[in-house]
């Protein structure tokens, strides 16, 4: 029999149904609540609420579970890549060797951006954060392919596996370029020849006279800080793709949008606030306990960065492949003492053994380790979370073609309660007080 829930407001019954999802999560399904009973639901933050049905990722925040399409992260890690991880999350299931192979074709087809599009990087001043330009350079790619931008969900659909490969592809190339115009750098041009990782950090670091060649311990952690931000389900930046898009919005305008989203500290910005809050506690020449102590304050702005998470309510396990996987890096890059390291390590200690953390559940998140590993292999501070922004662009794209696909989708458009002023008149200016 079907579960329902009953909701009494007055003396009046609202019988509600319960949708159970595939992994046996719950849901009051209120969608009717509102044209019934004339209430709506209060729940600021979104912490209780089922914005969608997905079937991309599915977390248990309790039990520190991440799944993509059904397939654990730790099996991921292990055995995928950050292209193949992105063609399971795009299209839904791990691909065919053929299917692999034409993915590869299309990413390197598309990896050059339109020569007029360079210019566009001359308009931005030299100090512009890369994040901003990343936003804007995504919206304008939509209008060099007017055909993959139609903003008729249905054309857009049909055209997704080209739109889909041009932006997995050219995000790399743009924020390569955001960050040499940054620097006053000449751009470097994709090679035909270089997998996904390599070819990116080839258009970062190689220059016009010397080639950057990658070590392979390099970009194999750069693949694997890619692949664990690859999705996270309705987070606050896939949240906005899919609001963006519901309105019928195109890929690419979706997209950058999620990108502005994720750019704030509580979120993607996470991971250079956890460095910035590092080296100021090694300037300070703190070994973390005073830090801990204000952190124990609760205020906003002396929180510990890295820790804690809306669904995580244990160790994320991201954070714990990236902390696994750091030492092996570090040690293979011939990093034998970083200072920075050695305050996050005892940061953590301290922080899991503090009542504070504990009875809030907070635990690293995988920005507390995933900077550091950045930084270990020379990405520049202000690029963390556009390497984020790079490794969630496969969550984003599924979830977009979620929104598109549903025939009963309807624009995201929350209620709200109005606690402002009531009915007054206009004041004209000469009696306003
Ligand atoms: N340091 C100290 N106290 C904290 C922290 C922290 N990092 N995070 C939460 N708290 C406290 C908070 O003050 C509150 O205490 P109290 O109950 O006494 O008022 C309690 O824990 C619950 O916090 P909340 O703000 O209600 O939790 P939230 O679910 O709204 O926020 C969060 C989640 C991730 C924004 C928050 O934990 C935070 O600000 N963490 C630091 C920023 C960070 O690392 N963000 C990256 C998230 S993971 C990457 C991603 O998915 O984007």
């Amino acid at each position: 029999m079907n579960e329902t829930a009953t909701l009494t407001l007055g003396n009046k019954p609202y019988p509600l149904n319960v949708i159970v999802g595939t992994e046996g999560e719950k849901a009051v399904d209120i969608r009717n609540l509102r044209s019934d009973s004339g209430y709506v639901t209060y729940d600021e933050g979104f912490g209780n609420t089922g914005s969608c049905q997905s079937a991309v990722t599915f977390i248990d925040g309790e039990a520190g579970i991440l799944r993509y399409r059904g397939y654990p992260i730790e099996q991921l890690a292990e055995h995928s890549s950050f292209i193949e991880t992105a063609y399971l999350i795009i299209n839904g299931e791990l691909p065919l060797p053929a299917q692999r192979k034409r993915f590869s074709q299309l990413l390197t087809e598309n990896s050059p951006i339109h020569s007029a599009m360079e210019h566009l990087f001359e308009g931005f001043p030299a100090d512009a954060h890369p994040m901003a330009i990343l936003s804007a350079m995504l919206n304008s790619l939509g209008s060099y392919y007017p055909h993959l931008a139609t903003n008729d969900h249905q054309r857009d659909l049909e055209t997704y596996e080209a739109t889909s490969a041009v932006i997995i592809s050219k995000v790399r190339t743009i924020a390569a370029y955001s960050y040499r115009a940054s620097r006053g750098l000449p751009y470097i041009h994709p090679r035909r020849d270089l997998p996904y990782c390599e070819n990116f950090l080839h258009m970062m670091f190689s220059t016009p006279y010397e080639p950057y060649i990658a070590l392979p311990e390099v970009a194999q952690a750069l693949n694997l800080f890619l692949l664990l931000h690859a999705d996270h389900e309705q987070n606050c930046s896939t949240s906005t793709v899919r609001m963006v898009a519901s309105s019928g919005a195109n890929l690419f305008a979706s997209t950058a949008a999620g990108v502005c989203a994720l750019w704030g500290p509580l979120h993607g910005g996470a991971n250079m606030a956890v460095i910035e809050m590092l080296k100021s506690i090694h300037a300070e020449g703190d070994d973390g306990t005073k830090f801990i102590e204000q952190a124990k304050l609760g205020k906003a702005d002396k929180r510990l960065m890295g820790f804690g998470h809306r669904v995580y309510k244990h160790y994320d396990p991201r954070a714990k492949i990236i902390k696994e996987s750091f030492y092996s890096a570090l040690a293979s890059l011939g990093i034998k003492d970083d200072p920075l390291l050695n305050i996050a390590m005892r940061l953590e200690e301290a922080a899991l053994r503090d009542e504070y953390f504990l009875a809030r559940k907070l635990y690293p998140n995988v920005d507390f380790y995933s900077g550091l590993i950045m930084r270990a292999i020379g990405i520049p501070e202000n690029m963390f979370t556009v390497m984020f922004a790079i490794g969630r662009m496969p969550g984003w794209i599924a979830n977009w073609k979620e929104v598109a696909m549903n025939p009963k989708g309807r624009i995201y458009r929350p209620r709200q309660i109005y606690v402002g002023a009531n009915l007054r008149d206009y004041v004209p200016p000469h009696m306003r007080k």
